[in-house]
């Protein structure tokens, strides 16, 4: 107990906490009376922004969303404000030409953001290029993540072994990325796995660890007692309010588990008492947005299938939807099946929800009778190259007649795309010339350009409010 290390915490409160429990919900206007406290509490960084937030804040709450970090960055000057970027797809589903991922870099970076925590759904490192080279030409933190998958219950096997993890850390460090993270965004790692893949890392690369898990299947608060055990240099946790079930394990506990040991977060427990306690107050509002289907906070089905919660809900929206919610055994064995063929592909945002659909359409239609326009994109390569060869066949098939071409590319994704924003200004010509709306539109055109207009309109009544009174 000589030696003491101060472990960095990322509390995700403010955004994978309300995104994994309460599908996104939680507003600008209910994180502001907490955002001072929350700041007086000496968390290495809070993660506010990106992965869902930007889209459910235009699509359902009627919030701009840099608006959101701006206003919290006023109340939070002391913590670094995070945000999660899904490489080239930003915070959409799809790739995004070069100059909407630059000028969105630049923006977030000018409104507050501080680091950036990059992934991209097949580890491609090339969807990192622009983004990388956007964070370092702002200044701001690039921390550079893998998203961890596996194909069995453990680390191992052909694709996700130790070999893989390193080899890809490595290329990301060597890209100039500050920092990196294990992103366990389905909540698989398992306490030794987490224990030996990070005692590799350290031994691999020089820059900062982080571990970001789900409590999902149980095993998180143990998986980052054996990372901290094993060197780690940074993990994320929420609130106790707004933690476990599918969100992060929660900060309180480690508090008192680390006291007094090396670890020894220096962090005063009594100080959550006063957060826990106005998080509790403003849950009632979100309770119809939680997954209420069961009592265990634990899903086992994690654990046996390795499939993330959120992507299980979508198959049964839309088995559902096709009154078929009997065929969900079907759909969950031709899910491994489809991912196999579609080169075992991490499961995602946006990976998971197309490997879904697909497995849906599968069952349904019959093998690729029916394949869904982001099946061929991604055969074509427009999301990178998959961790595995995908199969020949079905990629034959599902290219029969692709408007862009039957022959995949081998090239950066982006490099095929057309720059974006010259049509989005065109678009919004006489509504709005604000970069922050010709973002929310390239990133949105469907919803984005309803949000903009609406929120024009509630902007213009109020000024005329304003002059009445
Ligand atoms: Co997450």
């Amino acid at each position: 107990m000589s030696h003491k290390k101060q472990i960095k915490i990322t509390d995700t409160t403010f955004r994978d906490g309300h995104q994994s429990l309460f599908a996104t919900r939680m507003t600008t206007e209910d994180m502001l009376p907490i955002a001072e406290k929350m700041d007086s509490i000496g968390f290495y960084s809070m993660e506010v922004w990106g992965g869902a937030t930007f889209d459910v804040a235009t699509r359902f709450l009627n919030e701009d969303p840099w608006e959101r970090i701006s206003l919290l960055k006023e109340r939070m000057p002391n913590t670094r404000l995070q945000m999660l970027l899904r490489g080239q797809n930003l915070v959409g589903y799809r790739h995004y030409a070069d100059d909407v991922v630059e000028a969105f870099v630049e923006k977030a970076a000018e409104t507050g953001i501080d680091i950036f925590r990059v992934f991209d759904a097949v580890n491609d490192e090339r969807n990192f290029i622009t983004t990388f080279k956007s964070i370092k030409k702002a200044g701001k933190h690039i921390q550079g993540g893998l998203s961890y998958a596996l194909t069995e219950r453990r680390l191992g096997g052909p694709i996700y072994n130790l070999a893989y993890y390193i080899d890809k850390a490595r290329r990301i460090e060597d890209m100039g990325a500050d920092s990196f993270v294990i992103k366990d965004m389905a909540g698989i790692i398992s306490p030794y796995d987490a224990f030996d893949l990070v005692s590799a890392l350290k031994q691999s690369i020089t820059i900062p660890v982080h571990l970001h898990t789900h409590y999902t299947s149980g095993m998180a608060s143990m998986a980052l007692l054996k990372a901290i055990e094993a060197g780690v240099d940074g993990v994320d946790t929420s609130v106790a309010a707004f933690s476990m079930r599918s969100s992060q394990p929660s900060i309180e506990p480690l508090i008192v588990t680390l006291q007094d040991t090396p670890y020894d977060l220096g962090l005063e427990l009594e100080s959550f008492t006063e957060i826990n306690k106005y998080l509790e107050g403003i849950i009632p509002e979100y309770i119809p947005f939680a997954d209420n289907t069961r009592f265990s906070t634990i899903d086992i089905g994690v654990l046996m299938h390795q499939i993330p919660g959120g992507m299980i809900s979508n198959l049964v929206g839309q088995l559902l939807q096709a009154r078929a919610l009997h065929r969900i055994n079907e759909v969950y064995e031709e899910i491994p099946r489809t991912r196999k063929e579609m080169g075992y592909p991490p499961l995602v945002t946006p990976t998971s929800q197309i490997i879904g659909v697909q497995a849906v359409m599968n069952v349904l239609a019959g093998r690729y009778k029916m394949v869904s326009r982001e099946v061929k994109d991604y055969f074509y390569g427009l999301y990178g190259k998959p961790p595995a060869a995908v199969d020949e066949e079905v990629r034959k098939k599902v290219l029969k007649g692709y408007e862009r071409g039957e022959e995949p590319i081998n090239t950066r994704p982006a490099d095929i795309l057309e720059p974006e924003l010259p049509k989005a200004r065109e678009a919004l010509r006489g509504i709005s010339d604000r970069m922050e709306d010709i973002l929310i539109y390239a990133l949105y055109p469907m919803t984005g350009l309803d949000f903009i207009k609406k929120s024009i309109e509630a902007q213009t009544i109020a000024d005329l409010e304003n002059r009445a009174a």
